[in-house]
């Protein structure tokens, strides 16, 4: 039975450009898509910007545009992007529609209907320059707790969350003018209302055990807090109808914009939008990243059943890109752009990679270079293309052989597990896919070494014992191929022109082709440069200062808090941090945590420290103890996770794993201070 499927992946912030933690996603969707449409179903692939906010409006006045203009200019850079990378929507629309405004309308009237709005006062901190209200992340002040300085307006760098209005001298990132208490009215929505359908939903097996068990332990053992959806004037969005003044939400026409693409879609293409989202029959399959969960798994349910739209039938969530182990970032070279990467390096590199780490469960994933180095080089040119490349030039002239010759049980072997390799890229368990694939490769390899064609060639005896081999090593390789079409779609036209047969479905992998003529042999995939990989990194490296930093979720709900490095500092802002000469007496390991090492230092008195350093991977405790260390000594003790720290030590890095602990030279005393 065909399955008539709509997917979407989440509609990026239209204020900033596609990254590389971005694809993680675009690209895990894509391949599903690929796979359902190669085995037959019926797949709409939806996606879209998300446009409006106090960002947009922000940036808009800054840089005296519309953000009309900024919205198209956006729109063409990211499906630039996508397109580069082989991502392939049915559609990609936006969320300021006026398609989008009418759903949004519908979904309203509905809660209305429902009496789920609520209208209460609330006293939030506004930019009396700005005139706007301020969200959480553009407030920045001391912090309550620790007496930080330069904090952000719901959480300290010490782990601290406190409303904004708790800071001592809160000041507004906009204006940077002191802003004051402000009371307006807001709408919500009391979700607490749809509680036992939520709780039905979240157990439904539309989402993964450990989402069902956060959501469940974090949110529906409890009392569900009404949500703030509009915001008061003003604001880049739709005003709400019959309440001028106030706008909704971003995230509140957000997820509508699923909703509101298809609509445009279905109007462009003649489709029929009730049989997608009035249908209970057709699936609905959302794939996020795990930051914006709770948008996904209570809100938009909640909006769709009340407004009688189709509930998704799976969310699936995908964790965070770290790349060499940490966070992206500027200063590192490693928050690099879609574009950045396409001006260097293959995208199939990328799609490959981000495949083998796909697990369709929710844990972060890691790029490491010098792995999607190797892992390309090994799997892709070293098992997958050396097939084609040791046999298609012995058949060039002959063609494949008019019957499958007997190839000991490979081709029907790999056939076979079709149906697992199927299974795994149903449940986005592409790693395992991928390492089924590669072992029919090493079989197939291991057929091609023993058969040593390059030897038969020369006796013209053995000629049709060589077409023989070749026609199987030849089809083995399309076997393999088929199997990675939603993962390296690029291969498709590349096989299907070197044995001049097409490849119409998934089914293609289970039937040999033969007698068909064979084309010359163009290497298919490159081996991976490491200097292609070197200056994508050398671009990327930019200053962090507040201007170019990530952008936040408008909501204010993540943040992504990158130390800053500032351009310049003057000596007085040098000598006033205090370096000393220290001893490591003791060194232990951090019971749950990856990098940290617990030292204590002394200063050569009675005191020792305790101080935590990241320098697991590459030092030994029982290696460092009684050496000497540089000592950052006069620094805000910070309260962590394992314990307080109360200074930090010196070291050289490049990132990553490469660490290097400064020591002083021979006769320096613990306690002496750095001139
Ligand atoms: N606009 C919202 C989504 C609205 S959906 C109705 C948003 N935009 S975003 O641009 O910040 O992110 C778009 C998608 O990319 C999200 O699903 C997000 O989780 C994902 N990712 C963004 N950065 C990511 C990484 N560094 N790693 C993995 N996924 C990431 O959120
Ligand atoms: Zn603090």
């Amino acid at each position: 039975m065909v399955r008539r499927i709509l997917v979407t992946s989440g509609l990026p912030y239209a204020n900033g450009h596609i990254h590389i933690g971005h694809l993680v996603e675009y690209i895990q969707t894509d391949v599903w898509v690929r796979f359902q449409r190669l085995i037959g179903n019926d797949v709409t692939f939806i996606c879209g910007d998300d446009t409006h906010g106090t960002t947009m409006m922000l940036r808009a006045r800054a840089e005296g545009r519309t953000e009309e203009e900024i919205i198209a200019e956006m729109h063409d850079a990211h499906l630039r992007d996508f397109n580069g990378f082989g991502i392939e929507f049915d559609y990609y629309g936006t969320t300021h529609s006026e398609e989008n405004r009418q759903i949004c309308t519908e979904i309203w009237g509905a809660f209305k209907k429902n009496g789920l709005i609520e209208e209460r006062e609330i006293e939030q901190l506004y930019d009396t320059e700005a005139e706007t209200f301020l969200a959480d992340r553009f407030v920045k002040g001391t912090c309550p707790v620790c007496g930080k300085k330069d904090q952000f307006g719901d959480n300290c760098e010490c782990g601290a969350h406190y409303e904004p209005t708790d800071l001592t001298d809160a000041v507004s990132t906009i204006t940077g003018t002191k802003p004051v208490l402000r009371r307006a009215k807001h709408f919500f929505v009391n979700i607490e209302k749809e509680h036992k359908f939520l709780d039905e939903w979240v157990h439904s097996g539309a989402l993964q055990p450990e989402i069902a068990n956060y959501l469940t332990g974090q949110f529906l053992n409890d009392e569900l807090r009404s949500w703030d959806v509009s915001r008061p004037a003003p604001y880049f969005g739709f005003e709400i109808p019959e309440s001028s003044n106030d706008y909704w939400y971003v995230w509140f026409d957000a997820p509508s914009g699923y909703v509101a693409s298809t609509m445009q879609w279905c109007k462009l293409s003649g489709r029929d939008f009730d049989k997608i989202w009035r249908n209970k029959e057709t699936e609905v399959h959302h794939f996020i990243g795990k930051d914006i969960t709770y948008f996904h798994t209570l809100f938009w349910p909640t909006m769709l059943k009340v407004a009688g739209l189709t509930l998704p039938k799976r969310v699936h969530v995908h964790g965070f890109l770290t790349v060499n182990g940490e966070k992206m970032a500027k200063r590192r070279g490693t928050f690099i752009l879609a574009a950045t990467f396409l001006k260097y390096l293959n995208p199939s590199y990328l799609r490959y990679f981000y495949a083998t780490k796909t697990s369709g469960r929710v844990d972060d994933l890691d790029l490491n270079f010098s792995e999607l180095e190797s892992r390309v080089n090994s799997d892709l040119v070293g098992n997958l293309v050396n097939i084609a490349s040791r046999t298609a030039k012995f058949v060039q002239k002959t063609g494949l052989s008019a019957t499958y010759p007997d190839d000991g049980g490979l081709f029907e072997n790999a056939a076979r597990i079709g149906g697992e390799i199927a299974e795994a890229y149903e449940n986005c368990d592409y790693g395992k896919a991928i390492r089924l694939v590669m072992e029919c490769g090493d079989r197939a390899n291991k057929f091609i070494e023993n058969a040593a064609p390059w030897l038969l060639a020369s006796d013209k005896n053995r000629a049709g014992e060589l077409q023989d081999i070749c026609t199987i090593g030849l089809n083995l390789f399309r076997q393999m191929a088929i199997y990675l079409l939603p993962v390296l779609p690029n291969l498709q036209s590349e096989v299907e022109g070197l044995l001049n047969s097409k490849i119409s479905s998934w089914d293609d992998a289970g039937k040999p082709v033969v007698g068909v003529a064979v084309s010359q042999y163009k290497h298919l995939i490159k081996r991976v440069e490491r200097a292609a990989i070197e200056r994508i990194i050398e671009e990327s490296k930019q200053p962090e200062t507040v201007e170019n930093k990530d952008k936040f979720n408008d909501s204010g709900d993540v943040l992504v808090a990158e130390p800053l490095l500032p351009d310049k500092i003057s000596i007085d802002d040098f000598t006033k941090v205090d370096l000393r000469v220290a001893r490591v007496l003791e060194a232990s390991e951090v019971e749950g945590a990856r990098k940290l090492l617990r030292l204590r230092l002394s200063f050569g008195g009675d005191e020792s420290r305790q101080v935590f350093a990241g320098i697991k991977s590459v030092y030994k405790p029982e290696e460092l103890v009684g050496r000497l260390v540089i000592c950052v000594a006069n620094l805000q003790p910070r309260q962590m996770k394992f314990g307080l720290s109360e200074g930090m030590v010196v070291a050289a890095g490049a990132g990553g794993d490469e660490i290097f602990l400064i020591s002083p030279d021979n006769g320096a005393k613990p306690g002496m201070r750095l001139h």
